[in-house]
């Protein structure tokens, strides 16, 4: 299929050209740069390991890849990583930044060969321009057309072989045919509290903090799987460290300080404990629809399901099921409050 182009093709796009992050730049980064610092996601690196020894092997860009999982995982993070591992650059750009077809198209006819473009939020790119990525994946090629009526002209333009690496918190939102045209998809999935404590050991290291292992173990048991989330605390700790103590992370000063900023021993912030005593006070547990419950803690849905979900259900402090959201009995011991139900029943 041809789109005109016509309208927004003399506009540059927003895109940063390099595998070295915007946020990297000023503060000693944090993000690994190879697969061999990258802790963690042993599955997802197993795998990608093979697949990059395969491409360079047979000095063939690598097959598009599709990475899925909620925010803060690491998904921009492991893009930069296989760029760096095939040796090529990388090009950043989001679904929503696209904001006309000319967008897409200047992007990718800029790309050198064997570049990544790396498109966080797949999701969110308009359905109509995902038409121009299907023969750019498949082909390396798009067919534009300019002008319009009986002048216009169709034009045939061949790109270099480039990888598109696609991030998304919500792969069940991308259309089936764009799905099927990443040969990789890999999950990432929340990190075990052994391997937070790991990544927060390395980035103290990096910072030039000084850090107990048992600080560390209390920073990552409540940092809800996410290595952001472990590295902002960090952070944060490390001031408390500084005014409040010696300067060293113990155990004490992180408890001390999570416990200031109203984060809890499970990693539960106080927005997390507000959706469960919701369900619990006007829902008596549940269930209860997303919606309803979003707009009875005047949050947004889609913030709920994507951000904070994740870890209460696997934490089991929320369950699914069809008719909604319920909490669980670990969730009222957690709160302490009593399980009126319940103590009915076992009476
Ligand atoms: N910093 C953030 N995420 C990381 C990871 N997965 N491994 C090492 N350092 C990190």
């Amino acid at each position: 299929m041809s789109i005109n182009f016509s309208d927004g093709l003399e506009e540059i796009p927003v895109v940063t050209s390099s595998s070295v992050l915007p946020e990297d730049v000023g503060e000693g980064s944090l993000r690994p740069r190879m697969l061999n610092e990258y802790i963690g996601q042993e599955k997802a690196k197993d795998n990608l390991s093979v697949f990059i020894d395969a491409a360079r092997l047979r000095n063939e860009p690598l097959d598009h890849v599709l990475l899925h999982g909620p925010p803060g995982l690491g998904k921009t993070t492991l893009a930069a990583v296989i760029a760096n591992e095939m040796g090529v650059n990388m090009r950043i750009t989001s679904g929503p930044a696209i904001e006309k077809p000319g967008d897409l198209v200047a992007m990718l006819t800029n790309l050198n060969e064997g570049d990544i473009l790396f498109v966080d939020e797949i999701h969110r790119l308009n359905r109509a321009y995902e038409e121009i990525l299907y023969p750019a994946m498949e082909d390396y090629a798009i067919d534009i057309i300019l002008g319009k009526g009986p002048s216009a002209n169709s034009l045939h333009l061949e790109l270099p072989k480039f990888t598109l690496i696609g991030a998304t918190t919500r792969s069940g939102q991308l259309t089936a045919p764009l799905r099927d045209r990443f040969g990789v998809t890999l999950r990432l999935e929340l990190y075990t509290v052994d391997e937070l404590r790991r990544i927060v050991e390395r980035s103290a290291d990096i910072l030039g903090i000084e850090i107990e292992r048992d600080g560390a173990v209390e920073i990552a048991s409540r940092s809800r799987g996410t290595p952001r989330i472990a590295n902002r605390m960090l952070r944060r700790v490390r001031d408390f460290a500084q005014v409040r103590a010696d300067g060293v992370i113990t155990k004490d000063v992180a408890d001390m300080a999570l416990s200031r900023l109203e984060v809890d021993k499970s990693g539960l912030d106080s927005l997390d404990r507000r959706m469960l005593r919701s369900i619990i006070e006007f829902y008596n547990g549940g269930p209860v629809g997303l919606e309803t419950l979003a707009a009875t803690i005047n949050e947004d849905s889609v913030t709920l399901e994507d951000v904070y979900e994740p870890y209460l259900l696997q934490q089991g402090f929320l369950t699914r099921t069809p008719r909604g959201r319920c909490v669980t009995r670990k969730t009222y011991e957690h709160l302490g409050i009593q399980q009126l139900g319940q103590q009915e029943i076992d009476i």
